[in-house]
């Protein structure tokens, strides 16, 4: 069945938002009408190198004919404003993570959303790894037992030339925080899809090497609401930076993945299918996932967004990532950062 690929437009045309134009164009199910940025120039030869058209302003950019949805790709601290504007405009949204930076403005978007009756989504790109699907689909099983640890550790690295590159980065008026904000919050988010909601955490963040307001490194202790505990350990001090490592341990099976290499894959019951896994998984990728550099890692996964949000839209396909569930990273490391500075725990619920 033919399918009407779904007019999208980029608001904020800089680093990421090379990943947006290349996922919109490859895509099957999207088509890409306009990009805008405060900077015309750069929205310009955006435009130029992506084929596309450079709205002049934001009013003429909301009013590009064919233009259904739009990728919010500007400053984490000033995704609001945008997702606000353009739902109002009836525009359905892909926002870049964090969603926002505090609460309150997550909150405003999702009910002017739901009340512009537009589709919000999330963007945790992580989320469509092929090994961290399997995970998933093994806990959805029951197959590790009862969960006893989800913990994760991302300790990368990024000189100071990174948090010089853009005014925003590093502050807590923009970035809304650190390594834990910026990088962090893609693991924050895949412990939340594997672990289930959190109910209480214990942090502490530090900064150890970098000229930043922010923390470039967390550690965090959490309880999960289904009783498993975890850690995380968030850091872009590390030189050289190494891969992203989740452990899932249960009373009957447990998983080790390192980048897109599953390091472990060991059940009380073995299955047919894990030695296949087991091969899929032997080894990953060359690219370090931003271990080292922020933007080492394709588009494929802002793909599967764009892909997920263009056939929600048409076809009522349920999204991957809502508003709601990326609304949970901020709210877990809201939380980290609460309970560094008071020395205390933080209830979540
Ligand atoms: N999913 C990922 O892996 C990933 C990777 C990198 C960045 N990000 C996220 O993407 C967002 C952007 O990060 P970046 O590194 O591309 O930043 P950047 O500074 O390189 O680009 C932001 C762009 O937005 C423009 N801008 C600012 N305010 C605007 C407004 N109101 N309207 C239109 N344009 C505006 C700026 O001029 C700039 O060109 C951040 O929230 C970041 O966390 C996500």
């Amino acid at each position: 069945m033919s399918f009407q690929k779904v007019g999208f437009g980029i608001i904020g045309t800089g680093a990421v938002a090379a990943a947006h134009a290349m996922a919109i164009t490859n895509s099957d199910f999207a088509t890409l009408k306009a990009v805008f940025d405060v900077v015309p120039e750069r929205a310009q030869e955006f435009a130029a190198k992506y084929n596309t058209v450079a709205a002049g302003s934001f009013e003429e950019f909301l009013a590009i004919s064919g233009l259904e949805a739009v990728t919010v790709a500007t400053p984490s601290g000033f995704h609001h404003d945008p997702v606000v504007a353009a739902a109002r405009a009836g525009k359905h949204i892909l926002c870049e993570k964090p969603l926002d930076i505090t609460l309150e403005k997550i909150d405003d978007m999702i009910s002017t959303c739901e009340k512009c009756n537009v589709l919000l989504a999330a963007i945790f790109q992580s989320r469509f790894k092929k090994a961290v699907v399997a995970i998933r689909k093994a806990i959805d099983e029951g197959r590790f037992g009862k969960l006893v640890s989800v913990s994760a550790k991302q300790l990368w690295y990024r000189d100071e030339s990174y948090y010089k590159s853009a005014s925003w980065r590093g502050t807590w008026a923009v970035d809304g925080g650190g390594a834990l904000m910026n990088q962090g919050s893609h693991t924050v988010d895949l412990l939340l899809y594997l672990g289930g909601e959190v109910k209480k955490v214990c942090g502490h963040t530090a900064n150890f090497v970098h000229d930043i307001e922010v923390e470039d490194s967390a550690f965090v202790r959490m309880d999960y609401v289904n009783g498993a505990s975890g850690s995380l350990e968030v850091s872009t001090a590390c030189n050289p930076g190494f891969p992203v490592t989740i452990e899932i341990t249960g009373t009957r099976g447990s998983a080790v993945l390192k980048q897109d290499t599953l390091e472990r894959w060991v059940f009380a019951e073995e299955k047919p299918e894990d030695e296949v896994i087991r091969k899929e998984f032997a080894s990953g990728t060359s690219r370090s996932g931003g271990a080292s550099a922020a933007m080492d890692f394709d588009y494929h996964g802002h793909m599967e967004h764009v892909d997920n949000l263009a056939r929600a839209i048409r076809n009522g396909e349920a999204l991957i990532l809502s508003g709601r569930d990326g609304r949970l990273a901020v709210e877990f490391i809201q939380a980290v950062y609460e309970s560094s500075r008071t020395g205390l725990p933080v209830t979540l619920r």
